[in-house]
Parts: C-alpha cells; sequence; structure tokens
C-alpha cells in the first residue's frame, strides 16, 4: 500500500468532516449535513460516505472527492500541504527520502559542481601554450568552430601527474571528491594521481545537462587507449548514458528521430552541421537503458544506427539489434478489447534503420565533407532487417547452398519475430529473391522451428480475447479499482512524456470531448500530479519532464515513482498511444459518470426515507450525467468511425 492509500485507510472521513465543525447526520448508507463550502441551512445537500472515504456535495458546488481534496479545500492547502498534514493526523511516515538518500544527493550535487569547475579549467588549458596544440587539433585536424568548442566546453588536460590534484585541493575539495569524481588514479602503493593527462578533455553530460564526466582522447599518436573514459562513479554510469542526449534531447523530440553513433566526435560534428538529434554511447554496446532514454524523446521511436563501417561497427548492430528489440518489442501493459491488443502488436519495428555509411568514413568526417550527403544517408537509412540481409550476403557467393542455409537460419527468426504480417511477408519475399530460392522452402523451415509469435501472448490477454473476466471482483478495498488503474495508466504516460497531452486534448476534441482535466481524476494525488503536467508544457524555462520532477519531488517523489512505473514501457507508435489513453478517458469517464449517478440515487433514496425535500438540482444533475454518458457513447462511435475509413 502507497503512503497515500496507508493515509487514506487510517482517517475516518465521517470524524475528519465533523472535527472541521459539520455536523454530520447519519442516513442510510452516508451521512449527510450542510455544505460547509456554500451557504444554505434549508438542504443538506453535503454527503459523507465512510466506507469509500468520499464526499459530494449535490448543492451548489457540486463539488466531491476524498479526505485530501477535502483539506485542501477547507483549509486551503495544496496537495503536498494537505498531504503532509494528513500523514502527520494518521501518525504515517511519509517517505521521503530518507536521511541517507539525500546525504546521496548533497554529495552528488558537491561533486558535480567540483566537475563542472574541472571542465572549465580544462577548457582554460586550451588557451594556455601548453594546450595551443590541442586548439589547433580541433580546429584544423576536427574541423571544430570555437562556437562549438565552446559550447560542448571542450578541453585539455595538461602532461603531470597531479595538476588537477593540486589545484583542486588548494581551492578546498579533498583528495577523496576528486576520487570519487572518478579524476584520479591509485598505483599499488595507494599513490594517488591525476587520471587523464595530455589528453583532449570531453565533458559527458547527463539527460538534464550536469555534470558526470569526461571522455578523453589522447594527444599522443602512440598513446594507448585513444580514449579513456572517466571510471563508474556515483555520476557516471557509462550504459545508462548517451553522450550528447543533453543538448540533443529537443531536436529528438521535434524530429521525432534519434541519429545513434559510435564516438563522441561523431556527436560534435553534425551537432555543428545542425544536425543537433545525434548521440552515442561511449564506447560499449547499445544497452536496453539507453534505449529506454532515448524512448523518453521520440513519440514514434524512430531510430537511426549510424555507426562505423569497420567490422567492429558492424557487430555492434547485430548486438544493437538484440537490445533494441527488447526495449521496443514489449506489449504495452493495457489492451482494451481484442483489436486493441492486436493492433498492440503491429506497432513496431519499422522504427529501428540502419544507415549505411560509405566505407572508411566516420560520421564526423562525412558531415564535414559534405552535410548533404550526411542527410541523404539518413534519410536512406533501411529497415534493419533490410540491412542485416545485406550484411550478411555481404562478399559471399550466394549459389553455395550452405551459404543460403546459414543466412536463411540468421534472417527467418528476426522475420518470424515481426508482430506485422505482411511486414513478415515482404521481408520473406525480399530474402527469397536475395537468395534466390522458393519462398515456400522459407516458410518450410520456419515452421519447423516453431515461429513464436503465439507462444509471446501474455496468457492473461488471451482470456480476455475470449471473453473471461480479467478481474475477479472480490469486495473490498483490496480488489484492484478499475477508475485507479485507468488513471495511473494516462498519468504514467503523460508523465513521461508531457507534451503528449497537446496532442490527447486535441484527440479528445476531435470526437467531441472536452480535454483532459483536473476533474477527470478522482484521486486527490493524481489530480495535484495532473495539474503538475499541465503546468510543465505550460512554462518554457525547463524541460517539461525536468518540471514534473522537480515539482514533483520531496513527498511526491515516490508517488511519481509508482505512477513512472505504470507506463514503464510506452508504445512507439504514438497515434496508438493516444487512441488507447483516449480509450481509456472514455472508460474512466463513464465509470465516473455511473458513480456520480448511484451516489444521486442512494441520496434521493435517503432523502425520501427521511422525508426531506431533494435540492430542486437534483433532476438536472440526473440529466447531465444523463447526456454526459451519450456524450461518451457517441464519442466512442466517431472512434470506430474514424478507423474504418
Ligand atoms: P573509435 O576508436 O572508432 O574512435 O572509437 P573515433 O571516435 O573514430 O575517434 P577519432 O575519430 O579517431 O577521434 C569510437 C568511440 O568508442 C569509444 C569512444 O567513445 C570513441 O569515440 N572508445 C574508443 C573508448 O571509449 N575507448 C577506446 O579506447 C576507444
Ligand atoms: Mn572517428
Amino acid at each position: 500500500m502507497s503512503n497515500i492509500d496507508e493515509i487514506k485507510s487510517r482517517i475516518d472521513i465521517v470524524d475528519l468532516v465533523s472535527e472541521s465543525g459539520v455536523k454530520l447526520r447519519r442516513s442510510g448508507r452516508n451521512h449527510t449535513g450542510f455544505c460547509p463550502f456554500h451557504n444554505n441551512t434549508k438542504t443538506p445537500a453535503f454527503v459523507v460516505w465512510q466506507e469509500t472515504g468520499t464526499w459530494k456535495c449535490f448543492g451548489e458546488c457540486n463539488d466531491g472527492g476524498d479526505i485530501f481534496k477535502y483539506v485542501m479545500k477547507k483549509e486551503g492547502m495544496d496537495f503536498k500541504e494537505a498531504l503532509r498534514y494528513l500523514a502527520d493526523k494518521a501518525g504515517v511516515k511519509l517517505e521521503e527520502y530518507t536521511p541517507q538518500q539525500e546525504e546521496q544527493r548533497e554529495s552528488a550535487d558537491h561533486l558535480r559542481t567540483l566537475l563542472e569547475e574541472i571542465a572549465l579549467f580544462y577548457h582554460q588549458q586550451l588557451k594556455t601554450p601548453a594546450g595551443a596544440h590541442t586548439l589547433a587539433y580541433l580546429r584544423e585536424k576536427r574541423g571544430l568552430t570555437d562556437e562549438t568548442i565552446e559550447a560542448f566546453l571542450l578541453g585539455y588536460s595538461p602532461k603531470g601527474w597531479d595538476n588537477v590534484l593540486k589545484h583542486f585541493t588548494e581551492r578546498g575539495y579533498s583528495v577523496d571528491d576528486l576520487m570519487d569524481a572518478g579524476m584520479l588514479s591509485q598505483n599499488d602503493q595507494g599513490r594517488r594521481y591525476d587520471r587523464f593527462r595530455d589528453r583532449l578533455m570531453i565533458p559527458i553530460r547527463d539527460v538534464r545537462g550536469r555534470m558526470a564526466g569526461f571522455g578523453a582522447r589522447t594527444m599522443d599518436p602512440d598513446g594507448i587507449p585513444k580514449y579513456l573514459n572517466s571510471p563508474q562513479t556515483i555520476l557516471f554510469d557509462k550504459g545508462r548514458m548517451l553522450f550528447g542526449l543533453d543538448r540533443a534531447k529537443k531536436a529528438i523530440r521535434t524530429l521525432d528521430q534519434a541519429v545513434i553513433v559510435e564516438g563522441y566526435m561523431d556527436v560534435i560534428a553534425p551537432h555543428q552541421a545542425g544536425f543537433e538529434n545525434v548521440i552515442s554511447p561511449m564506447g560499449t554496446a547499445l544497452t536496453e537503458d539507453q534505449l529506454r532514454l532515448i524512448k523518453r524523446y521520440t513519440a514514434g521511436n524512430h531510430i537511426v544506427l549510424a555507426l562505423d563501417p569497420d567490422a567492429a561497427g558492424q557487430k555492434a548492430i547485430l548486438r544493437g539489434l538484440d537490445a533494441a528489440r527488447k526495449s521496443l518489442d514489449r506489449e504495452g501493459e493495457l489492451a482494451f478489447d481484442a483489436r486493441g491488443f492486436l493492433r498492440h502488436e503491429a506497432r513496431l519495428q519499422a522504427d529501428l534503420r540502419v544507415a549505411n555509411l560509405p566505407d572508411e568514413l566516420d560520421p564526423d568526417e562525412i558531415v564535414l565533407r559534405n552535410p548533404d550527403e550526411w542527410d541523404a544517408l539518413i534519410k536512406n537509412a533501411k529497415p534493419i532487417v533490410t540491412h542485416v540481409m545485406e550484411v550478411l550476403a555481404e562478399g559471399r557467393d550466394l549459389d553455395d547452398p550452405k551459404v543460403k542455409t546459414d543466412i536463411a537460419a540468421q534472417v527467418l527468426p528476426l522475420i518470424a519475430d515481426l508482430p506485422n504480417p505482411i511486414e513478415r511477408e515482404t521481408f520473406r519475399q525480399q530474402l527469397a529473391r536475395m537468395l534466390r530460392v522458393d519462398e515456400r522452402a522459407l516458410i518450410g523451415g520456419r515452421q519447423s522451428s516453431g515461429g513464436g509469435r503465439v507462444k509471446r501472448r501474455p496468457k492473461s490477454r488471451q482470456a480476455e480475447v475470449q471473453g473471461a473476466p480479467t478481474q475477479p471482483r472480490v469486495a473490498g478495498v483490496a480488489a484492484v479499482n478499475p477508475a485507479k488503474k485507468l488513471e495511473a495508466y494516462c498519468l504514467g504516460i503523460l508523465v513521461r512524456q508531457p507534451d503528449l497531452l497537446f496532442r490527447l486534448d486535441r484527440a479528445l476534441q476531435e470526437t467531441g470531448l472536452s480535454p483532459l482535466s483536473e476533474e477527470d481524476f478522482g484521486y486527490t494525488e493524481n489530480q495535484s500530479l495532473f495539474k503538475i503536467v499541465r503546468d510543465s508544457i505550460e512554462q518554457d524555462a525547463l524541460d517539461a519532464s525536468d518540471y514534473v520532477r522537480d515539482a514533483a519531488a520531496d513527498e511526491l517523489a515516490v508517488f511519481l515513482e509508482n505512477i513512472l512505473a505504470e507506463a514503464d514501457e510506452i508504445g512507439s507508435v504514438v497515434e496508438r498511444v493516444l487512441e488507447e489513453m483516449l480509450r481509456a478517458i472514455i472508460k474512466l469517464r463513464r465509470l465516473g459518470l455511473n458513480e456520480g449517478l448511484n451516489q444521486l440515487r442512494f441520496f434521493q433514496e435517503d432523502a425520501q426515507e427521511r422525508g426531506e425535500p431533494l435540492g430542486n438540482d437534483y433532476q438536472a444533475l440526473v440529466m447531465q450525467h444523463a447526456r454526459a454518458l451519450r456524450a461518451l457513447d457517441e464519442a466512442k462511435r466517431r472512434m470506430s468511425m474514424r478507423r474504418l475509413e
């Protein structure tokens, strides 16, 4: 149970409302009283449901919610304040960051500041006689402008064993700080010395632009290794970061495409030429975490791999393929019906492409030679299956049956894995043509190896397809509330990609529905997070995702993590994601309206029992609910019409 749920379970709403000065009277299933939020002494239109911990005013306010909402409204608090207040009252300790985590956070900030200062120090060295050689190298050999050198804060680490060690301990940092930041090495005797010497220094920043480490290229032609990176530190995690992403994320989002290259210079040169969607791993194969990171910024998941044309680069593609598939291929968490499920399957694969770079040239050289050529190469990137076929066939005798068998054995499993039958068929034809074999021979081979499509379907989903109930209805609070799940699903996606809200609102309006609003969320914690999402896209100071993270820090940090877990994998095709959200919202609104109608009915029955007059708005409210329900039906109809078009 989350903290928030824990608080709700511990506080009796009847006590809470009574203590705040509202006289409540039990009547049937509920408690009623005069609404504290509007003036009225004739009809008690304020109802409290003890069981669900909710309240509603059927009178003038027509407002309602849970204990948080009540306290917010009554005491004029914001959600965080109400959370703190009620946590205190309930004796629930809010898991914020533990003191230990807090300490970690502070020491991380301290190390970031240190690294930022060191980056500046190295940068300044470029302007000294010792750094002149490196500066000339950057300008002349690598074709970088001073503007680029400034923007990436490139630098030079001087020769000598203790330049950084001395300079920064004199400025108040400890040797341990420098060690923790990954700036020192240690010999067998325990002596510590500068890790980077006589190297071109490339600052590596996290996705928010904060310093994390360095990549460093030797300036000595015989220097080994060519590139030396910071070691793993609390700030620098090679497998979870991408070089250049801090500067690339905007372009990646706008272009809905990320280009992955292999080297630092292969990122910097395209950026200089205006191709700002380029990023690279740091000397390691692409990891799933890195792809997940990219997914946060590409709604449609268009990823182009532009790896070095040498053998290592090609191998990396085949390796990279594996990770890429894992990250992109996972089924979305929610399918609302059998058709939705089928569509899930169809959403993949065309998104990963490979650019065929000309022999012997790295991306940075291509861009420097001719930016248009780079542009064309990226535009002509091929689907990964096609690329794999071509690479495997290169330089081999396609008349040799053994070669044919070998290539087919490697490519067919890839094809069999594609969710889209038309794509599967197309690629199979392509392969048959290339190998000059009859396509039926290929299909025979595939079936005997037991093409794994069906197996991948989650069991529960199959049950749903066959019409079995997905969720056993269990009495009591423990049962998963469908509204709660739907709210979390939508929020999870929006928190990951706040910009989607613009498109979602447009899609809602196109189906005749109102934009998503706080009122769509029944849980106050969800309302408050939604508000943060809305705010995030209405400001420019920060990246929207960063804004959400900042605004939902402290008491809300744990809650945010929970919500993020609800949308760990966002589907790769934005239209489908939107359609799913649309469905979820319609379902959510329907649940809300039916719940509202129920409440109205109970309210009416209880009032009749007591022989009290109904608020005169009662009938109007019922009508209003019915109208809204009809609008939802209409919207659903429009959605399916559009699909048929
Ligand atoms: P390459 O050896 O292909 O170098 O390594 P490059 O990027 O073409 O280097 P330049 O153009 O000669 O400067 C590709 C990337 O692999 C990582 C670095 O990120 C490098 O940019 N790498 C390479 C290492 O981390 N360590 C190494 O020893 C070599
Ligand atoms: Mn290179």
